[in-house]
């Protein structure tokens, strides 16, 4: 995985047919996916429940770009190891749901991943300052996470904050809720490379149609590349 700052585009499979992950990966990624993103809820940090470590590591099977998880659970520290035996290649742990933030990262880190930290809508960018260092990917949420098709929230003044906070440290900035071709280049011009969709990216089509998922990936990637 070496670093760049090129738009990526990251489906979300919370808007995947439940019952049909391992199709439904394939078809995202032949369908010009860059990243994989899996959407890890717990009913407790957040009021949603996804799946856990089993279930991860039976998509990684068909994860054939960048696992990206995105963990919206708390604790987050016990559950580390087990992310990174089911193969994840990012993970992203929240602020709000780690007391000892330094300690996670490094954790994750120790684990073998690339460390990410994310940043519900509340949360400044200031809340990152002091473990840039320890980040390879902030994560700004643009709804309040738990649930895909929310309406999109303005963030921009905290992406162009947090790109100068940056400065020329590999952190990808990844933007997560509401991201279609209308938000994209909103946040792409503050400074975001990788866009989570999830609704966007499905809406229109199936695994036995998935043509749908290839148009809207390229009109959320030329939206955001002007
Ligand atoms: C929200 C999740 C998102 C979600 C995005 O808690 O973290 O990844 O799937 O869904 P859309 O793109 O529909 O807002
Ligand atoms: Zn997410």
């Amino acid at each position: 995985m070496s670093f760049n700052r090129s738009v990526k585009i990251a489906p979300s499979i919370l808007s995947a047919d439940f019952a049909d992950f391992g199709r439904e990966i394939q078809a995202i990624e032949a369908q010009g996916a860059d990243w994989l993103h899996v959407d890890v809820m717990d009913n407790h940090f957040v009021p949603n429940l996804t799946f856990g470590p089993p279930a991860v590591k039976a998509f990684r099977k068909h994860v054939k770009t960048v696992m990206d998880v995105h963990l919206m659970i708390a604790p987050v520290d016990p559950s580390i190891e087990a992310y990174a035996e089911a193969g994840a290649d990012i993970l992203t742990a929240h602020v709000e749901a780690s007391p000892h933030l330094h300690r996670t990262l490094q954790a994750i880190r120790a684990n073998g991943m690339k460390a990410g930290v994310a940043l519900n809508p509340a949360t400044p960018a200031e809340a990152v300052s002091h473990v840039l260092d320890l980040c390879d990917l902030v994560c700004v949420m643009t709804v309040n996470p738990g649930f895909g098709g929310q309406k999109f929230i303005d963030m921009t003044a905290k992406i162009r904050t947090l790109r100068q906070m940056i400065g020329d440290r590999e952190v990808h900035i990844e933007i997560d809720g509401g991201v279609d071709p209308e938000t994209a280049p909103l946040v792409r011009q503050a400074g975001a490379d990788v866009l989570v969709a999830g609704s966007a990216v499905f809406r229109g089509g199936s695994v036995d149609a998935p043509d749908a998922y290839g148009r809207n990936i390229s009109a959320i990637r030329s939206a955001a590349s002007d």
